[in-house]
């Protein structure tokens, strides 16, 4: 037996994984973005590989080096993010860990935006972008489990258990995301979650995101016996 065969759990499988934040262009130099590091998902990869899966990682915009064995799509935008799953595609597991902007500007400036002189400030139009997460459980190619995250600042539960249903994914992994900047699960090192599903919740106190990514993973593999 190769050394590590007995927790191969993943070969064979095609498992598509979103991590980091989204930019959202105002002009050529400026943009929306958010606190996401991206640490969580590329650990969550980087063990997916481990356990034998083929990983597509499709990143947002971090410097984090792209884990052994992991195939790496880099993206700047939510559109951008939302064609490169569908390309990804088909999968056996999503694992949808971005933390993709909600909103981007609707008609970003093809030049850079001026101060005009007068004090008159740029309005900034926002829509909604695609819920990348939601369509994907909505689509015929859809994987046979597909897991969210959810940021959450507040009844963390309660609010990923609505967001389990409302988008049809399996599990929603919660993470509670107050706390300062600087002193917070996004951009840090350690992470405490609850994993939601239909069959009840199950909380992975705090630890370092590569070990709550093993867990993670771990229970991914053993869903899919
Ligand atoms: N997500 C997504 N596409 C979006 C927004 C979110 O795929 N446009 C995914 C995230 O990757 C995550 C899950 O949906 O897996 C939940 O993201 P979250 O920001 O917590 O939920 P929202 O539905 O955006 O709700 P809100 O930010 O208002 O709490
Ligand atoms: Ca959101």
């Amino acid at each position: 037996a190769l050394p590590g065969g007995a927790s191969r759990l993943l070969l064979g499988r095609h498992v598509v994984i979103t991590a980091g934040p989204t930019h959202e262009a105002i002009d050529p130099v400026r943009y929306i973005a958010n606190r996401s590091s991206g640490k969580q998902g590329f650990a969550i990869a980087e063990a997916a590989a481990r356990m034998g899966a083929q990983v597509t990682l499709i990143a947002g915009p971090v410097q984090l080096p792209t884990p052994p064995g992991v195939t790496r799509v880099n993206v700047e935008s939510a559109r951008q993010m939302a064609d490169a799953v569908q390309s990804a595609l088909p999968a056996d597991v999503a694992v949808m860990v971005a933390a993709v902007a909600d909103w981007r500007v609707a008609d970003a400036a093809t030049q850079k935006l001026k101060k005009d002189g007068t004090g008159q400030i740029p309005p900034l139009y926002l829509v909604e972008n695609p819920d990348i997460l939601a369509g994907l459980c909505a689509d015929p190619r859809r994987p046979r489990l597909v897991v969210g995250f959810a940021a959450e600042t507040q009844d963390v539960i309660p609010h990923a258990q609505s967001k389990l249903i409302r988008k049809g994914a399996d599990w929603i992994i919660a993470n509670d995301v107050s706390g300062a900047p600087g002193n917070s699960v996004m951009g840090g090192d350690r992470n405490a979650v609850h994993i939601v599903s239909a069959s009840g919740v199950e909380s992975l106190p705090d630890a370092p995101k590569p070990a709550i990514a093993s867990a993670i993973v771990e229970r991914i593999a053993r869903a899919l016996v």
